[in-house]
């Protein structure tokens, strides 16, 4: 039996993902060593290896197929656009995709005008004012700390990730549209789906059943 290979985001999503498995009998106990430097981590007997990686890089390592399986936000995902097969929302890490700025800054969104636009996700962003809304706008790619942008004059909006609402209430900005929802997703290589398919099914119908459970 060959290793199946999982990335996974490093942080948060990554815990949750390893406490999702472990309900299903899957665990490794090496990665929970706290100072570890290791970057790969095995378990033997079930034939499986974990890595964690920057987010961004998750969908590239299951799309060259170095990664079989890979857990990532849709937010990551839709953003790269890399070819994997999405095989399970996994309900964790929710979240909106959403355009906001300052209240005032709505009205520059009913009326078609070209305006700055900052954001981490320039492919999302595109798609949402060039395809679903016919606005020409101009996009501005930013690494973080996104609410900035309106404070500071870069931009009249950006498009970011709203989770509690807390840094936009706090910074003096408002959600002015829904672009969509996001969670955590599950990824598969696609000529993994087809070699390994009867151990992925089982896996997938395994955490399906879980989290059916839980929406109980
Ligand atoms: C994300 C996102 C928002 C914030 C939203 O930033 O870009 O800034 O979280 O969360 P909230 O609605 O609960 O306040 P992150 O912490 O990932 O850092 P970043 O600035 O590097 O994007």
């Amino acid at each position: 039996m060959r290793y199946l290979t999982f990335a996974l985001c490093k942080g948060r999503l990554a815990k949750k993902t390893l406490a999702l498995l472990e309900r299903l009998g899957i665990t490794c106990e090496e990665m929970k060593d706290p100072n570890s430097r290791k970057l790969i981590f095995v378990n033997e007997e079930l034939k499986l290896k974990f890595f964690l990686a920057k987010g961004p890089d998750v969908p590239t390592y299951v799309e060259y197929g170095a990664a079989d399986i890979g857990v990532v936000g849709k937010d990551i995902l839709v953003e790269e656009g890399k070819k994997v097969h999405e095989v399970l929302d996994l309900g964790f890490g929710a979240c909106k995709m959403c355009v906001c700025g300052p209240k005032e800054a709505k009205e520059l969104l009913l009326h078609h005008e070209l305006i700055r636009v900052a954001t981490k996700y320039p492919a999302i962003a595109k798609d949402y004012f060039y395809n679903k809304k016919h606005q020409t706008v101009e996009i501005i790619k930013l690494n973080g700390s996104i609410e900035l942008a309106p404070i500071v004059g870069l931009s009249e909006v950006i498009v970011d990730i709203v989770e509690t609402g807390s840094t936009l209430r706090e910074n003096g900005l408002a959600v002015l549209e829904e672009v969509c929802p996001l969670s955590a997703r599950m990824v598969v290589n696609p000529v993994s789906m087809r070699m390994e398919n009867d151990r992925i099914k089982e896996l997938v119908t395994g955490l399906r059943e879980i989290l059916k459970e839980d929406a109980r």
